[in-house]
């Protein structure tokens, strides 16, 4: 090595070998590939010293903004569309199966038991929205008892999570889908809102000329015993930013029609007291075994 220059190709090797010894196969495997992606990355776009400074600066203030409740780190992921590359990887469905899509940042775990039909929300909070279906497998067999646990915003844009004045469980809730597979309950009408903008990620965003906006949906979680859990989102038809989600998360398979009713309908539910909506969504589960190596959380 005396008297040779090192070149940028020496580093990479040099880093990459440093992991030949690391005991553990698949550890290995990932840090040789970041650390070569990584470099081909400032290899490609010939990073600068300030440049590099700048990133480590947006990393250093993403771990100061994050907390319990605001996750700037999965916001990344999110707006650069790994959270979504990561979920297709994870989730090869057969057709038939209802598709995934993220979790998001504003699920919290602990939601209320609530019976069918209940509404999620605690307080006024929109127009109401009678979300039902059945919940099947991909033979269209129905699976009894599976839990169902939602969460929205409200017409004031934030999931209570990011509300001060919200109640703790207001507009979220778990249910179980009954013996004969339906589920039911009351939310309120979704409405677009923006992934948090005011910090690192937000600056990358009005960087670049995108917007911070995702298009009005609800979540879900689904999980039955012996089948893949599943988490997913309705997302109204209706809606703005369909074709230009800040996070990439939506599919066409998951996009429903919310039906306007009247306040005469005879199936108005309690608590839709004037004009309401209703949608129906089925959800196609997939059995454990059939689903492949992935996430089961
Ligand atoms: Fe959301």
């Amino acid at each position: 090595m005396r008297g040779t220059r090192m070149t940028a190709a020496d580093i990479t090797e040099a880093v990459q070998r440093s992991f030949d010894g690391c005991p553990d196969a698949r550890l290995r495997t990932v840090l040789q590939s970041l650390v070569r992606h990584l470099h081909a990355f400032a290899v490609e776009v010939g990073l600068a010293e300030d440049e590099w400074r700048e990133g480590i600066g947006a990393l250093t203030a993403t771990g100061h903004i994050t907390d319990e409740r605001r996750q700037e780190f999965i916001l990344w992921s999110d707006a650069f569309g790994v959270s979504m590359l990561v979920d297709a990887l994870a989730n090869p469905l057969p057709p038939g199966a209802t598709e995934s899509t993220v979790l998001g940042p504003f699920y919290a775990p602990g939601s209320p038991a609530r019976g069918y039909g209940e509404s999620i929300a605690e307080g006024q909070a929109g127009t109401p929205a009678w979300v039902h279906g059945r919940v099947l497998d991909v033979d269209g067999r129905v699976i009894a008892g599976a839990e169902l646990d939602v969460w929205q915003n409200g017409d004031n844009r934030l999931y209570a999570v990011q509300d001060p004045e919200a109640p703790e469980h207001h507009l979220r809730g778990r249910f179980q889908a009954r013996e004969d597979g339906r589920y039911a309950f009351l939310a309120v009408r979704p409405v677009p809102y923006t992934i948090p903008h005011d910090g690192p990620v937000g600056g990358m965003l009005a960087a670049t000329g995108r917007h911070p906006w995702r298009p009005a949906h609800i979540h879900m979680i689904v999980r039955a015993p012996g089948y893949r859990t599943l988490t997913t989102h309705i997302f109204d038809a209706a809606s703005e930013y369909l074709d230009s989600d800040a996070v990439f998360a939506v599919k066409p398979s998951l996009v429903r029609e919310f039906v306007r009713r009247s306040p005469d309908d005879p199936e108005r539910p309690a608590g839709a007291d004037r004009e309401w909506y209703s949608v129906e969504n089925d959800l196609v589960l997939v059995p454990d075994a059939a689903a492949g190596p992935g996430r089961t959380a």
